[in-house]
């Protein structure tokens, strides 16, 4: 019995679409790279010039979400040169003419999943760094979660923390 092109014609058929089939999932969880208007590096701030994470991120204690600082919080610093760089002098015309800069989200669920940091930071007492990495030590901003938060990152944790895993705690 020999193959008749019909037969060779199906199998490629077939190998293709199970590239295709195989693709799907790797497209959809492929984090989309993300580049910040301006280069801002956490490192200094945090490191030498001592600020909390809640300064800038001032919905963490008590809101659901952390939030992206507004252009009022680095104008307490930054209506002057401290340095020479040309991302601060971007950051300095910013503040001189009370325009917005316009932060990219890196982490961010899906519509269907409810989070709230004040939950997890003040009753959980759960250190940022568990959920984003070591991020007060980067110099320039990371382009994709430095841990992706799956659903499977959640619920191993409630598991051991013994936290309501239903699926309605999360998916409401
Ligand atoms: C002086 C202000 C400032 C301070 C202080 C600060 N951040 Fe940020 N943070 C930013 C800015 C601006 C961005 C957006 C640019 C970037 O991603 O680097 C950001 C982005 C982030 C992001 C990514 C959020 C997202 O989804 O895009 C995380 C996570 C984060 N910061 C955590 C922290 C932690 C943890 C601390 C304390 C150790 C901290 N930050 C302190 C200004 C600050
Ligand atoms: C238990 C995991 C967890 C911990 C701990 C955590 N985060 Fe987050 N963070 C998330 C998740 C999940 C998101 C995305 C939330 C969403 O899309 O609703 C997020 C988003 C953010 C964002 C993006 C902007 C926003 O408003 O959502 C910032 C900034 C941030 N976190 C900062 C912090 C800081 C600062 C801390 C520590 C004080 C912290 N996070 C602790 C899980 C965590
Ligand atoms: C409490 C004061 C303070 C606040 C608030 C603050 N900064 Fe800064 N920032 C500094 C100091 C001090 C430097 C250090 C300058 C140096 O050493 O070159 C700096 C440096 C910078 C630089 C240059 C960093 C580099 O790598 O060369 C950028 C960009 C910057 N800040 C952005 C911001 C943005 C954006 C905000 C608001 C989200 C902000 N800063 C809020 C004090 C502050
Ligand atoms: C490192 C551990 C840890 C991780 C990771 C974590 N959680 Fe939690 N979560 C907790 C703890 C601890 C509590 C209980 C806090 C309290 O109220 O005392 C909690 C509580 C919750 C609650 C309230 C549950 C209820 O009904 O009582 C929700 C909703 C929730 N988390 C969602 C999430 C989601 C969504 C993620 C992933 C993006 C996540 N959590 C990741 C530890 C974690
Ligand atoms: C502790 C929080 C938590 C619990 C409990 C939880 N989920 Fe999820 N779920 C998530 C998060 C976070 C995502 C988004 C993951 C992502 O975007 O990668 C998700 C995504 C999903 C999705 C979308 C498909 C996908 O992979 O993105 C489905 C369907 C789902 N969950 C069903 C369930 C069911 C059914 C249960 C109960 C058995 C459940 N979840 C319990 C946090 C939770």
């Amino acid at each position: 019995m020999g193959f008749n092109n019909k037969t060779i014609n199906q199998f490629v058929f077939d190998l293709l679409r199970l590239g295709i089939i195989l693709m799907i999932p790797l497209a959809c969880k492929a984090p989309k790279v993300k580049n910040q208007p301006v280069v801002y590096n956490h490192s200094i701030h945090i490191n030498d010039v001592g600020l909390e994470c809640v300064e800038c991120h001032v919905g963490v204690e008590n809101r659901a979400r952390a939030t992206l600082p507004t252009v009022e919080i680095c104008e307490t610093c930054h209506t002057e040169m401290n340095g020479d760089t040309e991302a601060e002098l971007f950051v300095v015309n910013a503040v001189e003419n009370n325009e917005e800069i316009v932060w990219e989200r890196i982490y961010e669920l899906p519509d269907h999943v409810y989070f709230s940091h004040r939950r997890h930071i003040v009753l959980g007492k759960i250190g940022c760094s568990q959920c984003h990495g070591d991020i007060q030590d980067f110099e320039t901003p990371p382009l994709i979660p430095l841990i992706a938060l799956t659903m499977e990152f959640c619920m191993d944790c409630h598991e051991e923390r013994k936290v309501n895993n239903d699926c309605l705690a999360c998916h409401r």
